[in-house]
């Protein structure tokens, strides 16, 4: 089978776990954990990171210390991995729902403001499939309104907007290191700040809110959000190849476009999107299976499957999930075309051009 993704691990990350399982260091202390948060903050442009167990617990830690609550409301995409709606759920507020941009995917800077009532705190941006949003105009709109801007950075870790790198453009931003992402810890997470007082908050929130200064003395209800010393080590020796595999990610999706070209020119299929001011570092390379195609998505997934070839639906739009579809909400058309038309294909960084071209020349077979 050839996997949809598959995390890219060595010798570098085995010596790394080597050493703390030598040192018996392998939870939620140790030398690893700073190091790695201080690079990976580095990395992206931003002062501080807080590691914690994963990117979930990072949105949510994240939305906590701004101090999202009940009866607020929270601007996030409809189109995305659910954990971002989640989070705002977990904090009792209300995630408020906008449509993708149908040339990109991201949410429409363009529909933001007709959502924003007096209730709405945040806007949480994700930057879907590693393709960044236009952050110029949601950091606009989130001045004028006065909201907090938390970047989901879950899929994008590296990706650029205009120059600069995803998570150093809101109040805090968030990674996670699942094992099908840039980079990965196994699970786990991270929050970015350049604010010392937020990141200082975040660390005594993940850490059961126990004071820093008192052992066992705890001025709030925290959580056990803590990354442990050993996902750190792995995430280090990641880090370093980080570039390495964001290279070969784009050479996956300049393979992809070369081969399955002559069926977007027959409209039969659309590429993965990219705006001349992004760089996108294509996390998953996916496609929309249009009508022309002739077969629908599912099917296609369906034939690719007993190719040994593994796929996947691009996200369905969140607000047809039974828990948030009692909200009645309407009118997401862009997020419910690519939802039922898009499909990732295999991205794994250990794939080579003869694997694409074996995965395009079978969706090619289906097409005729
Ligand atoms: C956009 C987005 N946000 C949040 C998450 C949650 O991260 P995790 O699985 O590490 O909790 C993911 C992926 O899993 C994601 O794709």
């Amino acid at each position: 089978m050839i996997p949809i993704a598959e995390p890219s691990l060595g010798k570098e990350e085995l010596n790394n776990v080597i050493e703390v399982v030598k040192s018996s260091w392998i939870s939620s202390k140790g030398r690893f954990i700073g190091e790695f948060e201080e690079r990976f903050a580095q990395y992206c442009g931003v002062k501080y990171g807080v590691a914690v167990s994963n990117g979930t617990t990072a949105l949510h830690l994240a939305l906590r210390v701004l101090g999202i609550k009940e009866g607020d409301e929270v601007i996030v995409p409809d189109l995305t991995f659910v954990a971002t709606a989640n989070a705002v759920r977990y904090c009792n507020a209300k995630p408020v729902f906008v449509d993708s941009d149908p040339r990109y995917w991201c949410i429409d800077p363009e529909k933001i403001e007709g959502v924003i009532t007096k209730k709405t705190k945040a806007i949480i941006p994700v930057h879907l499939y590693g393709h960044p949003c236009d952050m110029d105009s949601i950091l606009k709109i989130a001045k004028t309104h006065n909201l907090y801007v938390v970047e989901d950075c879950a899929e994008a870790h590296g990706a650029e907007y205009k120059g600069k790198r995803v998570g150093s453009f809101g109040d805090i931003n968030c990674f996670s290191f699942y094992g099908n992402k840039m980079i990965t810890t196994g699970e786990g997470g991270m929050c970015i700040t350049n604010s010392k007082e937020l990141a200082d908050k975040m660390r005594i929130l993940k850490n059961h809110g126990m004071n820093p200064k008192k052992r066992y003395w705890y001025d709030v209800i925290g959580f056990n959000y803590r990354m442990t010393n050993l996902q750190a080590a792995i995430g280090l020796a990641q880090l370093e190849k980080l570039d390495k595999f964001i290279a070969k990610k784009r050479r996956i999706a300049k393979w992809y476009s070369q081969e399955l070209k002559d069926l977007e020119r027959k409209n039969f299929i659309k590429l993965h999107p990219k705006m001349p001011w992004a760089k996108c570092v294509y996390w998953m390379y996916s496609i929309l299976i249009e009508d022309g195609f002739g077969t629908k998505r599912d099917d296609l997934a369906k034939i690719l499957e007993e190719k040994e070839i593994d796929t996947r639906p691009l996200f369905y739009p969140i607000h047809i999930m039974p828990p948030y579809k009692k909200d009645n909400i309407k009118n997401l058309p862009i997020a419910e075309r690519l939802g039922n038309f898009g499909l990732n294909l295999p991205s794994s960084v250990k794939l080579a051009q003869r694997d694409i071209i074996t995965i395009s020349q079978a969706i090619k077979e289906v097409s005729k």
